[in-house]
């Protein structure tokens, strides 16, 4: 019996051995599908600005990386043309009164564009730090290095532009030789240094996202010198980063009038996507849906091609999704509830004001009172911005983004409230009083 036993397995182990050499001559005859990482025909040094010389060793990344400059075309909500968020909603020349984003707000574009837009953007003066280049460039890696983040940012806009010659590239995303994700904006290093992290620990999936918050976060420019700072010392919920701007006493502009000490949200998909969405929490990241891989011939690479991934849904969803129509279906839908919820918020912050500005204006006013209210337009006008600033009109996180509208909307509210107690004049409650005023003020930049 044992020796059967013996023979059976000995049988086993032969067939298995068979198979496995079986195997691997079919592998040896039938490469796995060839990546794009060809034998590099050229050495790039560390950190080269310039990304035609990494496109000869890269040219289906390269040619696609180049396609990002004359992108064009608009969907609903995003898209590639540029437009002008101050034409499309008037409502936001007034939100941002006294501050130059009521002068110049246009919609993102490709990469391509990133240095001819910042070049040519009114919000630059001559009193505007290198900070604002931060992430327009792939020059910055190596004046990062040169110069330290101190040295860069205590610089002016006008002083380092000319060695500001390229615009978002390689250097950006990459390690010359290795290929590698890295971070490279030192402010983000930072960022995840106070949070404990390090991103050298992170994995590739991880980086796939991680590499987009090289640019993509909530920032400010910090001290005298405009230090770029992401304010995420308590973590990087909405709730924990304006605690953190209160905590030391930071404000971007003081709203005319009104005479509060406001907060400017920029760009916070990464803060965004990565708070509980559902994406995020499935393991899905920014260059799944961004930079979905392609095929050309026997290679397959990741297309740098970056924009909305709404125009070419079955590469960007398909991936994952089988029905691509239902899911793009879906991504109208929570746009345009997002978009709907925003604006009624928007009525409720210039309501707001408006009762604000006008207890102001009186003299018995109760001061205390006018804080308080103020210290509510704050949060609801920052709160309100950090879903309008961020690019995907809600879809990045559905939920997280209508309940920060259905809190701010509540918050602008009792800050009318709050403003028409202060003027002990229940006049200033009126649902839609900036109409009300006789004439109608023209929002002035
Ligand atoms: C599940 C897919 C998906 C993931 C993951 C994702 N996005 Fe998006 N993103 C979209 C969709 C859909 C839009 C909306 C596009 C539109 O309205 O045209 C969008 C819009 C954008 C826009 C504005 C595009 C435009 O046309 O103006 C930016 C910028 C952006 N995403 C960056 C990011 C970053 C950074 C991350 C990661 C932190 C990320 N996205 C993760 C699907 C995704
Ligand atoms: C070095 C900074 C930087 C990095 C890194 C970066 N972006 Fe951007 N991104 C920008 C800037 C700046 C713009 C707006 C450029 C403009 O309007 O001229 C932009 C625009 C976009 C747009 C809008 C494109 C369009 O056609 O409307 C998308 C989508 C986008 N980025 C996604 C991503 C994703 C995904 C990643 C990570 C894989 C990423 N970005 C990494 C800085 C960066
Ligand atoms: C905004 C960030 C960003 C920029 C800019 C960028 N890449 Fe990438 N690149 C990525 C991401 C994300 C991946 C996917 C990496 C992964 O899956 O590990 C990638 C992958 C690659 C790969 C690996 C093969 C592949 O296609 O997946 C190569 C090679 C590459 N990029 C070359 C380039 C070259 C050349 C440039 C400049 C012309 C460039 N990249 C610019 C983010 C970027
Ligand atoms: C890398 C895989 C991946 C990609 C790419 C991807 N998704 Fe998803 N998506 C998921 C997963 C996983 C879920 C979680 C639900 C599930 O298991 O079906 C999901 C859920 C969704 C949901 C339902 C969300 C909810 O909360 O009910 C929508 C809508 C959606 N995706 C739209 C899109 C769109 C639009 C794109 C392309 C722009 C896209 N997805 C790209 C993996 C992906």
């Amino acid at each position: 019996m044992k020796k059967y036993t013996t023979f059976i397995l000995l049988g086993i182990i032969v067939i298995l051995a068979a198979l496995l050499a079986g195997v691997l001559f079919f592998m040896k005859n039938h490469p796995v599908e060839q990546r794009a990482v060809v034998q590099p025909l050229v050495t790039v040094e560390p950190m080269e600005p310039d990304s035609s010389v990494w496109g000869t060793n890269y040219p289906l990344e390269y040619s696609s990386w180049l396609l990002t400059e004359s992108n064009n075309i608009d969907t609903e909500y995003g898209g590639s043309s540029g437009f002008s968020h101050l034409e499309r909603d008037p409502r936001q020349v007034f939100l941002f009164m006294g501050y130059p984003f009521s002068r110049d707000y246009n919609d993102d574009r490709g990469h391509g564009n990133a240095l001819t837009d910042v070049n040519a953007t009114k919000r630059v003066t001559e009193t505007t730090h290198a900070t604002c280049y931060s992430c327009k460039s792939s020059s910055n890696p190596a004046l990062w290095d040169e110069l330290g983040l101190e040295g860069y940012d205590s610089m002016l806009f006008s002083e380092i532009a000319p060695r500001v010659t390229e615009t978002i590239g390689c250097a950006n995303c990459h390690e010359a030789g290795t290929m590698r994700l890295i971070v490279t904006n030192p402010s983000l290093e930072n960022a995840l240094e106070a949070q404990g992290l390090d991103w050298e620990t992170f994995t590739r999936q991880e980086m796939r996202t991680v590499v987009c918050g090289n640019c993509h976060v909530e920032y400010y420019f910090s001290g005298e010198n405009k230090i770029l700072t992401c304010p995420w010392e308590n973590g990087t919920r909405i709730d924990q980063i304006i605690a953190y701007y209160d905590e030391i006493g930071f404000c971007d502009w003081t709203y005319p009038g009104a005479e509060t000490a406001m907060l400017k949200a920029q760009h916070p998909e990464f803060e965004f996507f990565t708070a509980g969405s559902t994406h995020y929490n499935a393991g899905v990241a920014c260059a799944d849906c961004h930079m979905p891989y392609t095929r050309d011939g026997a290679m397959k690479y990741s297309n740098h091609n970056i924009h909305s991934p709404l125009l070419d849904p079955q590469a960007a969803c398909g991936q994952c999704h089988t029905d691509v129509d239902y899911v793009t279906g879906r991504v109208n839908e929570i746009q345009d509830q997002v978009f709907t919820a925003k604006q009624a918020l928007e009525d409720a912050l210039v309501d707001a004001i408006t009762a604000l500005q006008l207890a102001v204006a009186d003299p018995d006013s109760d001061p205390a009172l006018l804080d308080e209210a103020r210290t509510l337009h704050r949060q609801a006008q920052f709160m309100w911005d950090f879903v309008s600033a961020e690019n995907s009109m809600g879809f990045h996180n559905p939920e997280y983004a209508l309940s920060i509208i259905a809190e701010a909307t509540d918050l602008a509210r009792q800050a009318q409230m709050k403003a028409a107690q202060a003027a002990d004049d229940p006049s200033l409650l009126q649902v839609g009083i900036y109409y009300t005023l006789d004439p109608v003020p023209t929002p002035v930049p």
